[in-house]
């Protein structure tokens, strides 16, 4: 069965991070991932209230997600991501941080308890755009043809 992929970009349309990602995802599909590709920028995502409900019940041993989860398309989102073999985020750099709409995302992750890993997945794939951008698509095609061994 084919490895699933997903592409998750928050920059511009058609800019330097859909770029990458789309190159990215491409080397992907060469070595036969199911590919898909979505932009943070394309949904309504709600800024986490910070009403801490998910992390009570989580202390109490219960999972009750998000209490806007019916309210705004996180979940949607989510639903789809846990779905996946490999996610690869493409986030541009604002102020040194992710684009506000990943961190948007990143933030509302905290009713899968996994927050803190996608917030420090976030920040590492941003800091990692500047270089990346130094160089070409055919550079992060080459990387990526030497990262995606599984296939093989
Ligand atoms: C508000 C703003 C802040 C930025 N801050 C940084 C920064 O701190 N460091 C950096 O290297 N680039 C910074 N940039 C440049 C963007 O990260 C860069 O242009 C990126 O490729 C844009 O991605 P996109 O084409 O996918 O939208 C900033 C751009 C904007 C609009």
């Amino acid at each position: 069965m084919a490895y699933k992929v997903m592409g998750i970009t928050a920059g511009r349309k058609n800019g330097n991070s859909e770029i990458l990602l789309k190159e990215a995802l491409t080397v992907c599909e060469e070595q036969g991932a199911e590919v898909t590709m979505i932009n943070l920028r394309d949904f309504n995502i709600l800024d986490c209230t910070g009403c801490t409900a998910c992390t009570k019940a989580m202390s109490q041993g219960k999972h009750i997600g998000c209490t806007l989860d019916s309210k705004d398309d996180k979940k949607k989102i989510m639903d789809v991501m846990l779905n996946q073999d490999a996610v690869i985020f493409s986030v541009p750099t604002y102020d040194l941080m992710p684009a506000s709409a990943y961190l948007t995302f990143a933030h509302r992750s905290l009713s899968y308890g996994s927050e803190l890993l996608l917030a420090l997945l976030g920040l590492a794939l941003g800091s990692m755009l500047a270089p990346m951008l130094a160089h070409s698509p055919a550079y992060v095609r080459r990387v990526f043809r030497q990262k995606v061994s599984w296939q093989r």
